[in-house]
């Protein structure tokens, strides 16, 4: 069966139950239908092979695909007859079923979605830091007042997993505005927004005003939250300089340089556990995570939490010396961004890859006082999605 292409250009998209555009692509010329499926040829001279059933688990009817949450409707089968009628209409693909149901796809949607084409995405890739590394700063304005700032914030806080926004009001609970915009604030046992300053009773190394080495946050969670907000109201004390550190740079530095290091590392996981009178939250698992690629996705780096280290005896040495390595590789200079947060400077950064930490400050010399939160990844994504329809 071959399907007659209609000569001229494609009239309207075939609403295919999706947000995301799908118009800009090239024109479908050409289909070609067979007992194993459908080759489909774009102008482009694109050819991709759609499964029989594929196009059937894929059909976007309204009976297939809800019209308002747009959510998948049909059940997928084992095995599918071939369409018994096929026509290329306007550059779309429409089948009609052995059962009479009818299917439609438009042309540029089943381009986007062709075998061996990677999802578009409009997400950057995260980059691990370099020499060339350069913090990147926007404007509180910027970020609140146009798409455009929104955009680059969130590229930036996906790629590099570190962006500053600048000269934001003195207003509390700014750091809360801002979160919502992106999505609803990630709760931990230390509440859905933290006030860092140093307590009368702390019950965490941050509520005093001693240095803190270089971490991560919660890594007693078994999903620790992704990303933090660092919004700085006061901090005129002497010290309190930030420190940050990109846990995919220095892993991976410490894979070139100590590849036992980061094997046992990357291996062996460990106890790490926050106790108080109404909790216990502990997790076993390891320093670095890699993924089936064997590329590091997550760093867990808290040494305040860290639980009595249960290994066999054999390991314990060579695992301290692995942990020695890597912590002795984020605090070397060449690994370390030293920031100074003035009033109105928000920091934020991806809490499962970039390590913080702060110096010390003197309570006695002035006030310091950041009020902060959380976000899920996935909020982050999705955001910058959304805003990703509009061209
Ligand atoms: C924290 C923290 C850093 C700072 O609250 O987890 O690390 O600059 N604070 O006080
Ligand atoms: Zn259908
Ligand atoms: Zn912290």
């Amino acid at each position: 069966m071959l399907a007659t292409p209609s000569p001229e250009t494609r009239a309207e998209q075939v609403d295919m139950h999706e947000l995301a555009p799908y118009v800009d692509a090239p024109r479908l010329r050409d289909a070609r239908s067979g007992a194993d499926g459908v080759v489909l040829t774009w102008e482009d001279g694109t050819e991709a092979r759609l499964p029989w059933l594929w196009l059937r688990d894929h059909c976007a009817c309204t009976a297939c695909r809800h019209p308002q949450t747009r959510e998948r409707l049909v059940l997928p089968r084992a095995t599918v007859a071939p369409a018994s009628e096929m026509h290329l209409t306007d550059g779309h693909l429409q089948l009609t079923w052995p059962d009479g149901h009818e299917s439609r796809f438009d042309g540029g949607w089943l381009h986007q979605r062709r075998p061996g084409q990677a999802a578009a995405s409009p997400l950057p890739a995260p980059r691990p830091w370099d020499d060339a590394y350069r913090l990147e700063r926007i404007r509180h304005a910027d970020f609140t007042g146009s798409a455009t700032g929104e955009r680059a914030w969130l590229e930036a806080l996906i790629r590099d997993g570190l962006v500053l926004l600048e000269e934001g009001p003195l207003a509390d609970e700014e750091v809360s505005r801002l979160a919502t915009r992106i999505g609803p604030l990630r709760a931990t046992n230390f509440g859905a927004r933290f006030d860092v300053q140093s307590k009368p009773n702390p019950n965490n190394a941050a509520y005093t005003a001693i240095g803190l080495a270089l971490h991560t946050d919660l890594p007693n969670w078994q999903h620790p939250p992704a990303i933090q907000l660092l919004y700085c109201l006061e901090n005129d004390a002497e010290g309190g300089e930030s420190l940050f550190a990109d846990g995919y740079q220095v892993a991976e530095t410490l894979r070139r340089e100590d590849p036992e290091a980061f094997r046992l590392l990357s291996e062996t996981p460990i106890d790490f556990r926050f106790q108080d009178e109404e909790q216990d939250i502990a997790i076993c698992a390891p320093i670095l995570a890699c993924n089936a690629d064997g590329r590091v996705v997550e760093v867990r780096f808290n040494n305040w939490i860290r639980d009595t280290l249960r290994l066999p005896a054999e390991v314990i040495e060579p695992w301290y010396r692995a942990y020695h390595r890597f912590w002795t590789l984020l605090h070397e200079p060449r690994h370390q961004l030293d920031l100074s947060l003035r009033p109105g400077d928000m920091i934020a950064f991806d809490n499962r890859r970039v390590l913080h930490g702060r110096a010390a400050f003197d309570p006695n010399t002035g006030r310091r006082h950041l009020q902060g939160t959380y976000l899920d990844r996935d909020m982050l994504e999705s955001r910058l999605r959304v805003l990703a329809r509009q061209p």
